[in-house]
């Protein structure tokens, strides 16, 4: 009987790449792991293959700034370098200026808002979504914010739809008195409770097209970026069943921030931290077995600078492996000492599990 070989997703982002149909690609994950760095690479080097490539950073607290070494405005602006990258940072917390500058409106939205927790963030959302709609740009890159906010980001569209039944059941339960009232704080037809109502229904519009195109494999896919630690791994688990839920397509996870033995340091924190993650690795691989995980090395510095950024990027498409030489033995050291420390543990539960058994018996 032939021995069943079993084939393991490469181990590279190639496969984003050779995607040519996909139009959205979401980067999530914890705080601090580096989705900035991630998201920033994968729109560089999709700028390679595609004819206009559009980063967008969603996370209040922006940082492509800091990771390009570029001031970006709300507006799409050519990244330095870059004959076909551009790059945008929005903040979903700020209230659309064109409204909010009237003060009657402002009442009105804010008590809308309170109404409908989330509402105002969805509307600047759908904006940023409809403007970036007509640019017509090959494909988008979003930098979310850590990943409490992307989820309530993909949750927009059921938040708009409240927002716009709240809104007809004020419409029809005060009737004339919401009309009088707009005219009594002078807010003319442009501001009144019809232009609201319109306002929602063309964001409704936008955001339920968006998120069928969202719902699509061949549209839209999520990169998850994670660091190899129990925390970062329980929240990938969230993050994907979540995704699932929403169904979008997820296939794809960086571990970053990964450590490899070095020639000549002799370390024992060092060791035991390598332990450690190779034992969370273990678990991702475990887990994910369908999904190519990609492998990024911990720097001994920070990756800021298109320069830095580029030569990083090599790591997305060849999977990266130490220096030779006496490195593969530490490695292979390392490795089975972690093993074996696995391996102990597993027998202690054993046996925990035995006499368990014998005292129920
Ligand atoms: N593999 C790595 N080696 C060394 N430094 C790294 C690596 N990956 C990211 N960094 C650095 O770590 C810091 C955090 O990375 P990044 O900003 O990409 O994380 P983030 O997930 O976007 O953070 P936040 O949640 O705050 O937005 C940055 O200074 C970045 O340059
Ligand atoms: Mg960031």
């Amino acid at each position: 009987m032939a021995t069943e070989v079993i084939e393991y997703p490469e181990g590279s982002l190639q496969n984003v790449l050779e995607q040519d149909t996909l139009k959205w690609v979401f980067v999530g994950g914890k705080g601090g792991v580096g989705k900035t760095t991630c998201s920033s690479i994968i729109s560089i080097l999709l700028a390679r293959v595609r004819p206009s490539v559009l980063i967008i950073s969603t996370d209040p607290a922006h940082n492509l700034s800091d990771a390009f070494q570029q001031r970006f405005t709300k507006q799409p602006t050519l990244v330095n370098g870059f004959t076909n990258l551009y790059a945008m940072e929005v903040d979903p917390n700020v209230e659309n200026e064109d409204i909010s500058n009237n003060e009657g409106m402002d009442s009105l939205f804010s008590e809308l808002a309170n109404a409908i927790p989330g509402i105002d963030e969805a509307m600047s959302f759908a904006e940023m979504l409809k403007l970036v709609q007509t640019m017509d740009y090959s494909v988008i890159v979003f930098d979310t914010a850590p990943t409490g906010h992307t989820l309530r980001l993909l949750q927009f569209p059921s938040t708009l739809e409240k927002g716009l039944t709240k809104m007809m059941s004020l419409k029809n339960r005060f009737g004339g008195l919401m009309s009088q009232m707009t005219r009594l704080f002078g807010m003319d037809d442009e501001f009144g409770e019809d232009a609201i109502l319109g306002r929602l229904e063309s964001m409704k519009d936008v955001i339920e097209r968006v998120n069928k195109q969202f719902k699509d494999p061949d549209l839209t896919t999520f990169v998850c970026v994670c660091i190899p630690e129990f925390l970062s791994l329980y929240e990938t688990e969230r993050l994907v069943q979540e995704l699932t839920k929403f169904e979008i397509d997820t296939h794809n996870i960086i571990i970053n921030q990964v450590l490899y033995p070095e020639e000549g340091v002799e370390s024992k924190l060092l060791k035991s931290r390598m332990r450690m993650q190779q034992k969370y690795l273990d678990q991702f691989y475990m887990l994910y077995d369908d999904f190519h995980i990609t492998k990024l090395p911990l720097l001994p510095e920070e990756v800021t600078g298109v320069e830095a950024l580029k030569s990083f990027s090599d790591n997305f498409l060849i999977p990266y492996k130490p220096p030779t030489g006496k490195d593969s033995v530490e490695g292979l050291e390392l490795r089975v000492s972690t093993l074996k420390q696995q391996l102990e543990e597993a027998e202690a539960d054993l046996e925990k599990l035995k006499k368990g058994k014998q005292v129920v018996a």
